[in-house]
This record gives C-alpha cells, sequence and structure tokens, in this order.
C-alpha cells in the first residue's frame, strides 16, 4: 500500500487484512497497550475543513504505537492557494512519514499523492470518506461477524462522500447495499459504476430507491448522515425542506430487522437526520462507531507503514 485514497482501490482480501489487524490492534490496546511500531514517525495532518474524530484519532493513533502528529490547519497551509499542491507535497515529505488530508476537492488529495514521496491518506474529501468505511465496517463486523455475506446495509438520506465509502467497502465485503435519497441527492454516478463492478465480483447487490421505508426492509444495518456536508452550507435551508421523510426516527427503525443496529459518522444535527431517541437508544452504535475511528486507522498506518 502505497496511500490510502479509496477503499474501492483495495482488493476484498486486502481490505479483509486491514480489519483483521485493526481488530489485533485495538485488542493489544486495551490489554496492555500498543507496542511501539510507529516510533521515529510523524504524521502530518492537513486540514481544509473542522474535524473532531478524524483530526484526534490520528494523533491519538500515532501517539499510542509511539509515533508524533503534527496538525496543519486551513490557515497555516492554504493548499493550493499560498503554494501549489505538488510544492506543499514535495516540501512536506521530506519533514514527515505520512500525510493525511481532509480537502474539498477529491482531485487534491490525488495531486498530493501523486507528488508526495510518503504515504497520503484521504482524511474525507467531496467524493469519499476511505478512513470512515474502515471505521464502519469495524464496527459491523465486530457485531455480526467478519463471516456476514449477505448482510443488509441501509443508508437512508444524502447520496454523499460517507455513502460512497460505505457503499463500496459493503460490496467488498459482500453485504446487500441500499441507499434510499430524495431525487437530485443520488449517489455520484461514478462511484455507483465502481460499485456495480466491485459487486459482481462479489454477488454482493446494490440498490438505490427513493422510498426510505422500502430501503430499511430486512436492514441489519441502518445508516444516515447529515443532510448538509462541509461546504454546501449555502444550501442547508433547501435541504431542510427536501430531506425530513428522510429520517431515522424509532418508526422507520421499527420497520427493520429487530437487531437492526443504527450507525452514523457524526456530526449529528440531532432531531433533523436522526431523532435523539434513536441516537441513545438501545440499536444505536454511534459512539462505539466513533472509537472505532482510532482502531481502524491504526491498522491503516501499520500497513502503509509495512510494520504489521
Ligand atoms: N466522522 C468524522 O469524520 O468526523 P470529523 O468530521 O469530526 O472528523
Ligand atoms: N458528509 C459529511 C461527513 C462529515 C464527517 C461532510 O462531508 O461534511
Amino acid at each position: 500500500m502505497k496511500d490510502f485514497l479509496a477503499i474501492s482501490d483495495y482488493t476484498s482480501d486486502e481490505i479483509k487484512d486491514l480489519l483483521d489487524v485493526a481488530l489485533k490492534l485495538k485488542k493489544q490496546y486495551f490489554k496492555k497497550g500498543n507496542k511501539p511500531i510507529f516510533q521515529g514517525k510523524v504524521l502530518g495532518m492537513i486540514f481544509q475543513k473542522p474535524s473532531l474524530r478524524t483530526r484526534v484519532s490520528f494523533d491519538m493513533a500515532m501517539r499510542h504505537c509511539g509515533g508524533d502528529a503534527l496538525y496543519l490547519s486551513p490557515n497555516e497551509i492554504g493548499l493550493g492557494k499560498r503554494e501549489s499542491i505538488a510544492d506543499v507535497a514535495r516540501v512536506l515529505s521530506g519533514y514527515v512519514q505520512a500525510l493525511m488530508a481532509r480537502v474539498f476537492d477529491h482531485e487534491h488529495v490525488i495531486e498530493l499523492a501523486k507528488w508526495s514521496d510518503v504515504p497520503v491518506v484521504n482524511g474525507l474529501s467531496d467524493y469519499n470518506h476511505p478512513c470512515q468505511g474502515m471505521a464502519d465496517a469495524l464496527t459491523i463486523v465486530e457485531k455480526f461477524g467478519m463471516k456476514s455475506k449477505g448482510l443488509n446495509v441501509s443508508y437512508v438520506g444524502d447520496g454523499n462522500n460517507v455513502a460512497v465509502s460505505l457503499m463500496h467497502v459493503s460490496a467488498l465485503l459482500g453485504w446487500n447495499f441500499t441507499l434510499a435519497s430524495p431525487e437530485g441527492y443520488d449517489l455520484n454516478p461514478k462511484a455507483v459504476e465502481v460499485g456495480e463492478k466491485i459487486a459482481k465480483k462479489t454477488k454482493s447487490k446494490l440498490t438505490f430507491l427513493r422510498d426510505p421505508h422500502e430501503a430499511v426492509k430486512k436492514a441489519h444495518v441502518i445508516y444516515t448522515d447529515t443532510w448538509t456536508s462541509m461546504g454546501q452550507e449555502e444550501e442547508t435551508a433547501k435541504r431542510e425542506k427536501v430531506f425530513p421523510p428522510y429520517q431515522v426516527n424509532a418508526q422507520l427503525v421499527s420497520e427493520a430487522d429487530k437487531d437492526v443496529i443504527v450507525m452514523h459518522c457524526l456530526p449529528a444535527h440531532r432531531n433533523q437526520e436522526l431523532t435523539d431517541e434513536v441516537a441513545d437508544g438501545p440499536h444505536s452504535v454511534i459512539f462505539p462507531q466513533a472509537h472505532n475511528r482510532l482502531h481502524a486507522q491504526k491498522a491503516i498506518l501499520a500497513r502503509l507503514f509495512d510494520v504489521a
């Protein structure tokens, strides 16, 4: 692995291997702490957007394993504005051992990786959120087991970056993925094409609907995310009119499998896409899911550094 830019860049076996490593490092962390496998390594973290989970979990992942992390805020770097992406990548490659970048335009993280001599991790772009997808898969596997082929994962809401990575990881692991979104808020067609190719190989089924009730029938996982992603703030009022039928509430959850788990990448806009009752209810796994960012990212870094 040189970079981690998209889950769909990897095979089913490589994704399963990452999950195995994450489970191993998680167990080790809670038993006696992680071994210093990242000693002498620093992760440079470039952020063009705000973050709680991605920033803190990457920082802690490095520290728990004997390494360090450096936060670079939007104001400091001015990626592509103060300095070209190619120059930023080549300069930072001489200072740090890996880069993580949260960007607006997916092309920018690809450009960083093209020019960087050190591994680049995508910490969210407008196209996808692969680190989130790995933590989501880890959470699902912990609940339903590694051999959970045929599981039904249903995403309700905006066909956004988080949905793309969830679709790709679901297809790679042989899970059926259903998405219900309002007209005009469908998944990126290019991402669907990539997903369909994977699904053909793994015999997973991808379904795209308008009706959230139909989408959650027989669901083992119901997933939702914000109606308005970072960078789309000027559309907030318009989206708040379109999305209410897609709210994940107690009624919708009651229509799924009785053991369904409810997931959200967070931050949640409580009582918009997800009610308090569901977020804090018995089906919710939103906090273990957030905590799994730490363990999934340790595995990604370990494979990139080739130390596990
Ligand atoms: N889920 C997630 O990526 O959260 P942050 O935006 O807080 O990093
Ligand atoms: N879809 C959201 C995810 C935040 C973690 C966004 O891009 O803002």
